[in-house]
């Protein structure tokens, strides 16, 4: 959520910058801005003011661009925004970077300063003028204040020391970085939101997530909360808010830069849904172990240990986490419940150290979830954390970490990272069943086998695009839908519906199956779509029933079934085929047809699939 992106060295900052910016537009697409800087000690002089270069613009990156193109930013350093609006409408004003009255001193920021009322009425008594409406621009006057301070006591001004003061001052969560037309730095802080700096030969760079350098180096160092870095092109400097030197390792990040490129997609979307069946294997890989019955993870918690898990998690991710609930429960009998990350962490939950806190994000950045985790651990609860994102928050906060190694996720609406994370639950109910002894040998092998066949059957349920295509013709013009599932696959639906939401913003529920009665089936008619799961399953006798029932109203009903069914095929006016597999593992496949019915209607509707309105990923604000 907002991107942030920074540059010194010997390139053309303007550049970068607006590349870095493209590879975070997912963070958030209101508006956007950047400022550059000129190094060249000539050039320098020449200017009549030493004035940053900015500009800024209210939509997506392309306006930015498009405002671009009229002028020639010259200079090595610089610094850009992405927005995902918090405080003050998405306009120009209020774009980010954010400048002082003389346009030296210019800031960026991703968070909430959560005592911004207060200290804008003290700087605003002091004579500060502010321009916009966001919380980030007392941010600019206590920078500048500092600065004044120092120059004022006769001091040649340091910027980061001026940084780490204003700081002092502020609640909230920020990543920020500053520049100074005066100084070759570039400053940045870190407390919650996340920051990352990338090492080059002669630059460095900075930026919220990890895509946005991937084309310049892989060579990382990870910002924690409290930490200050100074960049120069030829160094970087950590220090706490103290500023007290801090120690921060290099790190190698694994991806490559065409993991986060479209590959010949149109869409990042539906890119990441054909990726599934590697993501698959790449969850499973080197975990099933050659006995065929067993699970193989790498965790310090002892399994006898628990007693009960509690799983918290926020989106997509949670409806993950309600299929991991489900498997917990079945397989390896163990009492375990969803509970949403923004409700968890202020509901008081009853855990203790006999309690595993398994949270689930793919970015391991959304501070519901991050908060939820340590209001878990204030309460002694063992934790485990499904994750994507290495080196991400949640990662470094949890006990234990299951990586679904996935690769970036772009795409707002998550799809690979889904199924990535269901695998995950899989391997860990397997793992929990064999060690409390509820699994036994042939069941075990069953599902291990089973595991080995998902990447295949993904695979082939994706080679029925047209299939799902034709039905997404047919349902284009509804302007609700149902979504129907019950037992393991009662998330599927959820999340079948909140594809439909967020791409297509065509209103869609779920309900389970079996409630549908009691409520929902008042809203059929022929006009809405029931998009029912209809796979192999103890119960699928009563989804039958409750799909006669639909069609006796009049329902035109979309059903998910196996391949070789014959009898929801009998029923439903339109199928869409999945591979059998066991009821357990079922939520992997169906899911599919799911994912691509939203994108394919989202596409005939002319939505912006990649980016759809008011969303955005890696939420970092609560
Ligand atoms: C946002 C995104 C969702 C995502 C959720 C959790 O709301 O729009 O697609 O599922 O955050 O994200 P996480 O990175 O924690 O999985």
């Amino acid at each position: 959520m907002c991107g942030i992106v920074g540059y010194v060295g010997g390139r053309e900052a303007a550049g970068v910058i607006l590349d870095g910016l493209s590879r975070l537009e997912y963070r958030g697409y209101d508006s956007a801005g950047l400022v550059v800087s000129d190094l060249d000690p000539s050039r320098r002089a020449a200017r009549s003011a030493h004035a940053l270069q900015v500009v800024k613009r209210a939509g997506k990156l392309a306006a930015l661009r498009a405002a671009m193109a009229e002028t020639t930013f010259v200079g090595g350093l610089g610094l850009g925004h992405t927005r995902w609006a918090t405080h003050g409408r998405p306009n120009d004003v209020n774009a980010h970077p954010h400048l002082s009255e003389d346009g030296r001193l210019a800031v960026i920021h991703n968070g909430i300063i959560e005592n911004y009322v207060e200290l804008r009425e003290r700087l605003a008594a002091a004579g500060h003028t502010f321009l916009s409406e966001t919380d980030t621009e007392v941010l600019v006057h206590l920078v500048e204040e500092s600065y004044a301070a120092q120059a004022a006591a006769g001091a040649e001004p340091d910027l980061a020391r001026a940084v780490r003061e204003a700081l002092g001052h502020v609640d909230g969560a920020y990543a920020l970085v500053v520049a100074h037309a005066d100084h070759e730095v570039l400053v940045a802080a870190r407390h919650t939101s996340p920051l990352v700096i990338g090492l080059g030969q002669g630059e460095n760079y900075l930026a919220s997530d990890v895509p946005a350098l991937l084309p310049y180096t892989r060579e990382v160092i990870y910002l924690l909360d409290g930490d200050v870095a100074e960049l120069r092109r030829d160094r970087v400097r950590v220090t706490g808010l103290d500023g007290a030197q801090r120690a921060r390792p290099v790190d190698t990040v694994e991806w490559d830069a065409e993991a986060a490129e479209k590959g010949g997609y149109e869409h990042y979307m539906l890119k990441e849904i054909y990726e599934q069946p590697t993501v698959l294997q790449n969850t499973l890989g080197g975990r099933l172990a050659r006995s065929g019955t067993d699970v193989e993870l790498d965790l310090g918690l002892d399994p006898r240990s628990v007693e009960r898990v509690v799983i918290t998690a926020a989106g997509t991710a949670a409806y993950a986490g309600e299929v991991g609930a489900a498997l917990l429960t079945r397989l390896a009998r163990l009492p375990a419940h969803v509970e949403v990350a923004s409700e968890f962490r202020y509901g008081e939950p009853v855990v203790d150290e006999r309690t595993l806190c398994v949270v689930v994000s793919q970015s391991g950045e959304t501070i519901d979830t991050l908060e939820a985790l340590r209001e878990a651990k204030r309460r002694g609860a063992r934790t485990l954390a499904v994750l994507n994102v290495k080196g991400s928050s949640i990662s470094r906060e949890a006990d234990d970490v299951l990586y679904i190694h996935a690769g970036p996720e772009i795409g707002v609406a998550s799809t690979k990272a889904y199924t990535g994370m269901l695998a995950a639950f899989a391997l860990l109910a397997v793992w929990f069943g064999r060690a409390r002894g509820t699994l036994a040998d042939d069941e075990a092998a069953a599902l291990v086998h089973g595991l080995r066949e998902l990447p295949n059957q993904v695979a082939s349920a994706l080679k029925r695009r047209d299939e799902v295509a034709a039905v997404a013709e047919a349902i284009k013009g509804a302007r609700s839908a149902l979504y129907l599932g019950r037992g393991v696959n009662l998330p599927t639906a959820l999340e079948g519906a909140l594809k439909l939401k967020e791409i297509s913003y065509v209103h869609a529920e779920a309900y389970p199956t079996g409630e549908m009665k009691h409520g929902p089936i008042a809203l059929i008619d022929a006009a809405m779509p029931v998009v029912v799961v209809a796979t192999a399953s103890t119960l699928l006798d009563k989804t039958l029933s409750n799909v006669q029932e639909v069609r006796a109203r009049d329902g035109l009903v979309v059903a998910v079934a196996d391949e070789d069914d014959a009898r929801v095929a009998a029923v439903a006016q339109h199928v869409l085929r999945v591979p059998r597999t066991l009821e357990a593992l079922s939520p992997i496949v169906a899911v599919v047809p799911l994912q691509l019915l939203a994108y394919e209607v989202a596409n005939r509707l002319g939505r912006d699939v990649d980016q759809p309105r008011n969303l955005a990923k890696s939420v970092t604000v609560e």
